[in-house]
């Protein structure tokens, strides 16, 4: 062996020792640098075959070669053996307790309005009725007129609307559905509309965005006491309690005759409270006979046909059924009231 070749045994020697002593993969790869890299050892060693003697270039390049394949070798065989240690390690470590408690999904849940108005749409639904839908931006024709109620007719100064600049409006009330579910849908039907209202409105048992749920019922011989009937069956099924319901007199320009409806009040039972102001009793509901204009402006025969109609606060029953004390409330999106409805 001549002394290049001992030379290069030596260094071949020196980098499978490096090779052998290195810990971990950033320090394997450093030896890789320091000997095969561009300008690692045995790559330097390559680079000055030329100044051997012509005879000795091909058995030293060869021998080279060989140490770099032998160590090429080497190092990929560490890279797998430290590879493998770094596996188990993190297996090791990373041990999955599996009778420990799952960190658990967070678990969401139905706001109380959506509550209450699928509530409400299961329960008429029951009773036959289908649910129909209009939009929240409407026309004067559907929100005012076809409801009797004219373009000077007082009832509009109640209604505090908001208007866009073409002179569609967002719907102050459920009430246009009643005439979109009639010209489209025609007598007979029996039909509720629960949605968004708006109102330019706004102090702490009023938000400009609130809900409704419409009632519509129209056939031959429907009566008051149909609708009184229905009514309370479902403030009873609703709140799940033998209420007692009253109507009492009112005005709305699209019945005749109209009446609110209250019924005994959830807190007190009707003894007197500060929630139903000592009266005993709860607002929860306009209704009314459906007016012979409304019926007329969407196509239907007065003379054959009779009909009922109701609309109601969603967010009152909501807050009636669910204790919640401020309309507002329902609005904030407080994570603090929202968790106590997760679904359980
Ligand atoms: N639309 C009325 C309002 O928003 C509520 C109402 C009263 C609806 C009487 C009716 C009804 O269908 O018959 O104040």
């Amino acid at each position: 062996m001549n002394d290049h070749a001992s030379s290069v045994d030596a260094l071949a020697r020196r980098a499978l020792e490096e090779v052998a002593a290195s810990g971990d993969l950033a320090a394997l790869d450093d030896v890789r640098v320091r000997w095969l890299g561009k300008k690692g050892t045995l790559t330097e060693q390559l680079k000055q075959l030329g100044s051997l003697p012509p005879a000795e270039r091909p058995a030293a390049g060869q021998r080279i070669n060989e140490a770099k394949q032998t160590l090429q070798a080497a190092i990929e065989a560490r890279r797998e053996a430290l590879e493998r240690a770094r596996v188990e390690q993190e297996l090791l470590s990373g041990r999955v307790d599996v009778t420990l408690p799952g960190r658990g999904e967070e678990r969401g849940g139905l706001h109380p309005v959506t509550r209450a108005r699928m509530r409400i749409e299961a329960l008429f639904r029951r009773a036959g009725f289908d649910v129909a839908e209009g939009p929240e931006i409407e026309d004067d024709f559907h929100n005012f007129e076809a409801l009797n109620i004219p373009a000077d007719h007082p009832a509009r100064a109640m209604h505090d609307t908001f208007y866009f600049p073409d002179g569609k409006l967002l719907r102050t009330h459920t009430s246009p559905v009643q005439i979109r579910a009639l010209i489209s849908r025609g007598a007979p039907l029996a039909v509720i509309a629960p949605g968004r209202v708006y109102r330019s409105d706004s102090d702490v048992t009023h938000t400009p965005m609130f809900h409704q749920v419409e009632g519509l019922v129209v056939g031959e011989n429907v009566s008051l006491a149909n609708m009184r009937a229905i009514l309370h069956g479902f403030v009873q099924a609703f709140f799940e309690r033998d209420l007692k319901m009253r109507l009492r007199p009112s005005y709305f320009p699209f019945v005749e005759p109209g009446a609110e409806v209250d019924m005994s009040c959830v807190f007190c039972d009707g003894a007197g409270c500060r929630i139903c102001k000592h009266t005993g009793w709860l607002e929860i509901s306009g209704c009314g006979m459906v007016h012979p204009h409304v019926l007329k402006a969407s196509g239907v025969d007065p003379e054959r046909f009779t009909g009922y109609a109701f609309g109601m606060g969603i967010d009152r029953l909501a807050m009636l059924r669910y204790g919640v004390n401020d309309l507002r409330l329902l609005f904030e999106n407080d994570l603090r009231l929202l968790q106590q409805f997760r679904a359980f």
